[in-house]
Order: structure tokens, then C-alpha cells, then sequence
């Protein structure tokens, strides 16, 4: 279904990866797999572990264009994109001002509401929250989330105000902002973007309470269901639904999003990841195989899609 990519053209590569976020280790992973990928297929790729000296590092290699397998602050926010902006070195992904927002889940959930998207009813969550009230107010259960994280990190359930509250202590100690989602108990599923097309959904399964840190990366009984249940009819609304959320968004080449159901079955957005991980266990590799391309077309076909925001 996605057309091949050719091999030749691309100059040379800088892969980057590590980074100093808190998944700097799920990055070298996926960094490093992206890059032996890319040799390969005969690409002239190298790959650079990204510190604060990136600007300096990147003047002297002088890519042709930048493979961004970063996650997190520092890689997947917007500021290494600008930066490549100024450089006039082409990149992967979302540019400047769609990383940054797909990095806030507020700011996301403020504009796909605004938009009629939808996405669970959530609040902002401050030393001023009512505790009692705001938990009421969304149903009596939620997901407390930084707003700025990935990886599940400082994400907890609350059932109480006394749980609210040491909740929200604990996310604001990873700073961005806290928010409070509504507890969706429904199915869980992601949909991979590659250029303008939706992959095949995957559904998530974990035995845990949430698709947590462990359930993402360490557990082995975390279940990934593709094809994933869904009648045709709806696996297409989603697939569609995902689209519009990641394009509302301003992004771009690649990403993924995620959704739930709630209990009476409606989809919900959670959030957009702008640069998913890319170990090859990893969702999106995982979709695009169910779409008959193996991790090497995948990697090329990301790396077509590179490209500048082209402000100057
Ligand atoms: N409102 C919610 N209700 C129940 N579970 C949730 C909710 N929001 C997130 N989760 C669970 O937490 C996981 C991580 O949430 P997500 O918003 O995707 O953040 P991230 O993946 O960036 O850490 C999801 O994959 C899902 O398992
Ligand atoms: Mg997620």
C-alpha cells in the first residue's frame, strides 16, 4: 500500500539519537536500529548521540539531512527542530511549532477541543485545585499526567481527593504543568502515520492497571492485537479520526497516535507522539510490517518524507 522508496540521493545522514531526556535510553535503541538500517540500504548514514553541543557537532558534519530518533524533551519538543531550522539541514518529522504542541498534552487536548475533537474532559491541576471538586467534576476517577512527559513517567490513577492530591505532587516534580483526564475504561489502541496514510490500529493489552513504563518496556506480558478487533467500519473511523487529530496539530512524515474508548465505547484522543519509538519491537515498526513493509522500507520511507520548514 505505501509505495517504495528509492535508495540513492539522500547524501549523507546524520542519525541522532540518546539525547538527555528520560528516554535517552529508548532513544540509543531506536537510534541505533534506524541507523544500521539506513547502511543497510546503502545509505551514507552516521549516527550522532546528541549532548549540549549538538549545534557545534552538526557545523562540522554537515548532513545532507538529520534522521531524528529522539524522544522526549531536547529532540521531540521543537527545539532541536529549530535549530536545524537555522542551520538549513532538512529533518524528519514534525517541524518547530507542531512538535512543540504535540509535546504538551494541555495544549493538545485545548486545541482538539476547541476543534469538536474528541478527547476526555480533564483539568488543569495547581496548589489551588479544589480536589474534591475537580475529582467529581471528572467522574470520580482520573489519570493524573504531566503535561510534558512521555513514557508513562509520573503518570498515576486517582480515586480520591487524598489520592488527587499526592498525585499531582508527585507529576509536578517532573515541572511542563499537570493535568487531570477522566478515567476512560475501554480498549486502548494506536495508530501509526506514515506521510498521509493511517497503518493498520494495534490494541494494547496490559494485565497492569495502565499501559505503564513496565507494560511499555519491560514487561513481557503487555498483548499487541493487530488486526485489532474493530469492525472494518470502525477501524476506519479511527484511522481517519487519527489523521485529523495529527493534522490539526500542524504535524507532519510520521507519528503516532493514541486513543481509548470510554465506557459507553466512544474513542477518545489521548495524544500525539511526533517521534514514536523505533526499536524493533516498537508500535510503529510493528503496524507498518502488518502493512507488508519490514523495518529497512520503514526506515527509508521516514527518510523520504524529510524536509524544511522553509521560513528563510
Ligand atoms: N484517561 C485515561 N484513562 C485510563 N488510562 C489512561 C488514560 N490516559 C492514559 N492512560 C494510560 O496511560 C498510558 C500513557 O498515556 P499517554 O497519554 O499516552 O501518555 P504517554 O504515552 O506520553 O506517557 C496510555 O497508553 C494508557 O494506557
Ligand atoms: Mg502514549
Amino acid at each position: 500500500m505505501v509505495a517504495a522508496t528509492p535508495t540513492s540521493g539522500f547524501g549523507r545522514v546524520a542519525v541522532l539519537y540518546g539525547g538527555m531526556s528520560a528516554e535517552r535510553d529508548i532513544s540509543l535503541i531506536s537510534g541505533k536500529a534506524v541507523l544500521q538500517a539506513l547502511q543497510q540500504r546503502g545509505v551514507d548514514a552516521v549516527g550522532v548521540d546528541v549532548g549540549a553541543d549538538i549545534v557545534r557537532r552538526l557545523d562540522s558534519l554537515r548532513p545532507d539531512l538529520a534522521f531524528i530518533a529522539l524522544h522526549g524533551p531536547g529532540g521531540e519538543d521543537g527545539t532541536l527542530q529549530g535549530a536545524l531550522e537555522f542551520m538549513g539541514i532538512p529533518y524528519t518529522g514534525s517541524g518547530v511549532l507542531a512538535s512543540a504542541l504535540a509535546m504538551d498534552k494541555m495544549r493538545t487536548k485545548w486545541l482538539w477541543r476547541g476543534l469538536g475533537l474528541p478527547t476526555a474532559a480533564f483539568a488543569t491541576l495547581t496548589a489551588a485545585t479544589d480536589w474534591e471538586q475537580t475529582l467529581a467534576e471528572l467522574g470520580g476517577s482520573v489519570m493524573v499526567k504531566p503535561a510534558r512527559e512521555g513514557s508513562s513517567l509520573g503518570m498515576a490513577r486517582a480515586d480520591t481527593p487524598a489520592e488527587l492530591e499526592a498525585a499531582w505532587r508527585e507529576a509536578d516534580r517532573l515541572g511542563g504543568g499537570v493535568i487531570a483526564e477522566a478515567w476512560l475504561a475501554g480498549e486502548e489502541y494506536t495508530v501509526t502515520i506514515l506521510g498521509e496514510q493511517a497503518l493498520p490500529v494495534i490494541k494494547l493489552e496490559t494485565d497492569r492497571g495502565f499501559y505503564d513504563y513496565e507494560a511499555k518496556y519491560l514487561s513481557d506480558d503487555t498483548r499487541y492485537i493487530c488486526p485489532c478487533g474493530l469492525t472494518a467500519e470502525r477501524e476506519e473511523a479511527l484511522q481517519a479520526l487519527s489523521i485529523e487529530a495529527f493534522h490539526s496539530l500542524g504535524c507532519s512524515g510520521w507519528g503516532r497516535v493514541d486513543a481509548m474508548a470510554d465506557s459507553a465505547g466512544q474513542l477518545q484522543l489521548l495524544e500525539v507522539n511526533t517521534i514514536p519509538g523505533m526499536t524493533t519491537h516498537s508500535l510503529v515498526p510493528m503496524a507498518a510490517s502488518a502493512a507488508g513493509m519490514d523495518f529497512g522500507d520503514l526506515a527509508m520511507f521516514i527518510l523520504a518524507t524529510a524536509r524544511r520548514e522553509g521560513w528563510t
